[in-house]
């Protein structure tokens, strides 16, 4: 697999058909043309991932959307003008020119507005659009940075366009706008107090199961590290924990000698552990001292919703 900061190159293999890492403001993500069937049979191939989960449309503007859908909802508009480019996936009612592989025979399709500038000029070069989920095996911890996405795959990626480390380091919010009052499907960076300010209103937060596979980022087991990742109440971090444990921290947390610390922000900061939340997952879960991993829940306010959510699918039980 090749690695670079080579904007041609990446659009060449994506012009062939072949798959592309790109870097977004949220995750890496493993991009191929949504308008061709083949190349989209590659991205779930790569990725081990079932067809029943519908992939996300990347486009560079509003504009190239339309002649996608049936049409783009008032609301919709609002949101775009708002969030996009940025971390925001709207579902609309698709037309036939997206095959029904993408969307996994579904009559919505999901499309984004990625504010990433290297993603922007692989767009601007392109006639089509891109179908691009996370960077990541199917069910493991999602990429932030290409190694994340270099050590996942060997040559069924064509290219891993390097543009640094990912803004958020969460997956976008995925709004569906094919229903008034419009629902959050997944939580991510955009929360529901923001999407308030525009819709006067505040959006429903869907309760999915695995069982339906509509279910955005929502398939019980997701974003998990290999070993086993705890969450606790805060007072048992102080009790001794077994040998080789790693904590990962947020806020201030006493320490105990022999335990290795992750802290995702010392200050508290949200938005600052969301950027570090799955590089150091992918760190700890490298590490060969490393055995297990406790955490404890996020705040559940604004980007901690989203933090407890991954937390929710990534742990194991005690
Ligand atoms: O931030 C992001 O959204 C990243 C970057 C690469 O853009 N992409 C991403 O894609 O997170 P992925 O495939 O890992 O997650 C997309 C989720 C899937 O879980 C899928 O179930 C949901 O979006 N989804 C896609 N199309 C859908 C549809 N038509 N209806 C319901 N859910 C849909
Ligand atoms: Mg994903």
């Amino acid at each position: 697999m090749n690695q670079g900061t080579n904007i041609d190159l990446a659009v060449e293999e994506l012009r062939k058909g072949n798959l592309v890492a790109l870097p977004t403001e949220t995750v890496y993500g493993l991009a191929a043309n949504a308008t061709d069937e083949q190349s989209v049979t590659k991205i779930f191939a790569a990725k081990r991932r079932p067809f029943f989960d519908p992939l996300i449309v990347h486009f560079k503007d509003v504009e190239s959307i339309l002649p996608f859908v049936e049409s783009i909802p008032e609301v919709a508009y609002s949101l775009f003008a708002k969030f996009s480019p940025g971390p925001l996936t709207l579902l609309l009612q698709k037309n036939d020119r997206i095959p029904g592989i993408v969307t996994s025979g579904l009559s919505s399709v999901a499309v984004r507005i990625p504010n990433h500038p290297d993603f922007q000029r692989v767009l601007h070069h392109l006639d089509f659009p891109l179908a691009a989920p996370s960077a990541n095996v199917f069910g493991y911890i999602s990429p932030t940075e290409p190694a994340h996405v270099v050590k996942q795959f060997g040559d069924e990626v064509a290219y891993v366009l390097d543009g640094g480390r990912c803004e958020f380091g969460l997956e976008s919010t995925i709004v569906d706008c094919t229903l008034e009052p419009v629902r959050i499907l997944r939580k991510g960076a955009i929360t529901a107090e923001m999407l308030a300010e525009v819709l006067d209103y505040t959006p429903e937060e869907a309760k999915v199961s695995s069982s339906q596979p509509t279910a955005p980022g929502n398939i019980d087991v997701h974003y998990a590290p290999k070993k086993p990742l705890y969450v606790v109440d805060a007072k048992d971090l102080i009790e001794p924990l077994p040998a080789n444990s790693a904590v990962m921290t947020f806020g201030k947390t006493p320490k105990v000698p022999g335990v290795f610390y992750a802290d995702l922000s010392p200050s508290a900061e949200l938005f600052e552990a969301a950027a570090a939340f799955f590089r150091t997952l992918h760190q700890l879960d490298e590490m060969p001292s490393v055995r297990q991993i406790y955490t404890t829940w996020f705040p559940e306010q604004g980007l901690g919703k989203a933090l407890n959510d991954k937390l929710r699918r990534a742990k194991s039980s005690i």
